[in-house]
């Protein structure tokens, strides 16, 4: 019998780079999209021979237009088919809106809203006809409020989540067999947390972070388990109640005075 295979956006680096990991453990073949050409050759060499299954790397860039389409069309053509999408790419800018580039806000949108939205489409209709699949797409903790000097990002977010949980409870009623779920993790120690191409740096506290495995871990297993969203960790959880329970300006002011605070 041949292996599922899964499909990771994202998976050159960071969190990506560990859903690999966990899915080529539990025997899928993988799909490796990025931009990085030579760190997705080098993850499929070392993934694929640790577990011993098939990597197929396809180096698209999600801010293109029409790149999740194209990208479909180039797995339809290579005769694969995806059983596990994991829309993770994702970019970040940080600062305030006016200061920042509105080209670099755009590219923004249209990786993290309208490229999971298309590859979320295309594969969500390819496996209700296949009796079934896992989608999950990586939100935030960034998307359950308003968070001043990221605030093109945390709406960006605050879509996935509601896209997200709405199209799992569509698949559930449609008995569609297709499992979607939305990840909200906090901060999680990769290059995103410190990447200077990214407008401002923030001053994150190694202790307030999870690593990105444990995030990748507990995605998978809340897709695996149908579950539609989860949130990673129990200061993050706490965090995410937090919210509901105060009001929207408040936790905007907080939010607002301790990005200013810890942005260089
Ligand atoms: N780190 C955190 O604290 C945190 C918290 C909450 C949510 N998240 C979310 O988690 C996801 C993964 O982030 P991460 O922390 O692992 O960040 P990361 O280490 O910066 O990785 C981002 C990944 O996205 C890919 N990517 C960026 N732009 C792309 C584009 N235009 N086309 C194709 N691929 C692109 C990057 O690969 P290339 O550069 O090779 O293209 C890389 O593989 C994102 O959606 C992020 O918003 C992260």
């Amino acid at each position: 019998m041949s292996n599922k295979t899964a499909l990771v956006t994202g998976a050159s680096d960071g969190i990506g780079a560990e859903f690999i990991q966990i899915l080529a453990s539990r025997g899928y073949d993988l799909i490796l999209v990025a931009r990085s050409e030579d760190k997705l050759n080098q993850l499929a060499v070392k993934v694929g021979g640790q577990f011993g299954v098939n990597c197929t790397v396809i180096v698209a860039d999600l801010s293109e237009p029409n790149a999740a389409q194209n990208l479909f069309q180039s797995i339809e053509a290579k005769g694969l088919d995806v059983d596990f999408l994991i829309n993770n790419a994702g970019l970040l800018h940080n600062g305030f809106f006016t200061e920042l580039n509105l080209a670099e806000q755009e590219r923004m949108i249209v990786v993290n809203i309208l490229a999971l939205t298309a590859l979320t489409h295309l594969y969500a209709n390819n496996m209700a006809s296949k009796g079934g699949g896992h989608i999950l797409n990586v939100a935030s903790l960034a998307g359950w409020m308003a968070i001043p000097n990221q605030n093109v990002y945390a709406a960006t977010k605050a879509y996935v989540l509601a896209f997200t949980q709405a199209l799992s409870n569509e698949m559930v009623a449609a008995e569609s067999g297709v499992k979607v779920t939305a990840l909200c993790p906090g901060y999680t120690a990769t290059k995103m947390m410190d990447n200077p191409d990214q407008g401002a740096t923030l001053r994150i506290p190694s202790s307030m972070m999870m690593s990105a495995r444990d995030v990748a871990e507990i995605g998978i297993k809340a897709c695996f388990a149908g579950k539609d969203i989860v949130v990673p960790g129990v200061a993050n959880k706490l965090t995410a109640i937090i919210t509901h329970f105060f009001s929207k300006t408040l936790v905007t002011k907080v939010f607002g005075s301790f990005y200013r605070k810890n942005m260089d």
